[in-house]
């Protein structure tokens, strides 16, 4: 069986800095407040014409630069992503149109299981790889954030910003690196928690719906927080023990970035020193789905990852959804 091996990352996030104070003067919240719960200091903001599409496209021509590689060597894209370009098509097939793939070489689709959708995405995508069907595969994460979010929600608003990320994961005879396991798990018993109410099935989009600010994130923080933490301990402790792994083997864990508190208490769990998480929540905030290979991206390219390094990633988010995945760093 062919091994599924990222090969190239690249990311994309949006020149304007939101910083704390751009709230503190906006609504009754301080930079206090803010960074002693959250961690974070600043996110970006993309401009109201840009789509997700176009973060994704972005993100992924940094990627393929990388490889240099062109872009009609990729069988498929997956895009993860909750803030997509339309409720229909898929935001796959616009990043497919925009960069100009080759059509009808190329397939792709969406999936969306919010914060964790970028390793849902990949540990999919792995799976077409190692099946021999494919060879080369993009995986995005790309949100904007700044679309649901409500600005004038302090709860919501000071811990979202936009951002996108790619990898390139290609099949690979080389057995040493790629991703090697995975644990992920849905439980729909989250939606009361964190959700969107409305411009679904169950409340399509109305004057009342809009009216009544519904088309916004709706999270009730503390609850997410407690199962966060949990959930991100025990899929992290679950892929460790299954892979006989202490946290003296993990060279990076690679945690969504929602709060700097849950990062720190999943570090804790795997008994792992704090420099060797990756941590960038401080400048992007969250960014759903961008997050993990915004950092992937950031830390390869300062050059901070070697070659076998063995990684957890790990994610939490809206479904809830949950995982760890435990794979070696293949890019040389
Ligand atoms: O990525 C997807 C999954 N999402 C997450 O993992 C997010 C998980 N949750 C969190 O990160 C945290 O719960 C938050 C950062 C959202 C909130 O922090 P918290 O420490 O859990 O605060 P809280 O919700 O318990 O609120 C404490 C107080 C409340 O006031 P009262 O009721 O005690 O008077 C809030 O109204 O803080 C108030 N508050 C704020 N105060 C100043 C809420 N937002 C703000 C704000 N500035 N921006």
């Amino acid at each position: 069986m062919k091994k599924a091996v990222i090969t190239a990352v690249g990311h994309y996030v949006p020149d304007n800095i939101i910083t704390n104070k751009y709230f503190e003067e906006r609504m009754d919240t301080t930079d206090e407040w803010i960074t002693t719960r959250t961690g974070i200091r600043e996110r970006r903001y993309a401009p109201d014409d840009m789509a997700t599409s176009d973060m994704g496209v972005r993100a992924i021509e940094d990627c393929l630069k990388m490889r240099g590689i062109d872009k009609d060597e990729i069988d498929f894209i997956i895009c993860a992503t909750v803030t997509p370009d339309h409720v229909f098509p898929a935001t796959a097939c616009l990043i497919q149109h925009k960069l100009g793939m080759k059509h009808p070489k190329i397939w792709g689709f969406d999936i969306s299981a919010a914060c964790s959708g970028f390793i849902f995405a990949l540990e999919t995508a792995r799976r077409l790889i190692e099946s021999g069907g494919s060879k080369k595969a993009i995986v995005v994460g790309a949100d904007k954030m700044t679309a649901i979010v409500d600005p004038l929600d302090r709860a919501t608003c000071i811990i979202f910003g936009d951002g996108a990320g790619a990898v390139l994961l290609e099949a690979s005879d080389d057995d040493t690196v790629g991703i090697i396991d995975s644990v992920l798990h849905v439980d729909g018993s989250g939606l009361p928690h964190l959700h969107m109410k409305a411009g679904g099935s169950v409340m399509p989009a109305s004057h009342e719906t809009v009216d009544q600010r519904l088309h916004y994130a709706y999270q009730e923080g503390q609850h997410v927080f407690k199962a966060a933490v949990k959930s991100m301990a025990d899929a992290t402790s679950d892929v460790m023990q299954r892979n006989n792994l202490t946290g003296n083997d993990v060279a990076w864990l690679v945690p969504h970035q929602a709060n700097l508190r849950i990062i720190e208490a999943t570090a804790n769990r795997m008994e792992l020193d704090i420099d060797r998480v990756m941590i960038n929540i401080q400048r992007y905030g969250n960014t759903t789905a961008g997050t993990i290979p915004i950092c992937l991206s950031e830390w390869q390219k300062e050059g901070k990852i070697k070659y076998g390094d063995n990684m957890i990633v790990a994610a939490f988010g809206g479904g809830f959804t949950y995982g760890a995945m435990f794979l070696k760093w293949g890019i040389k």
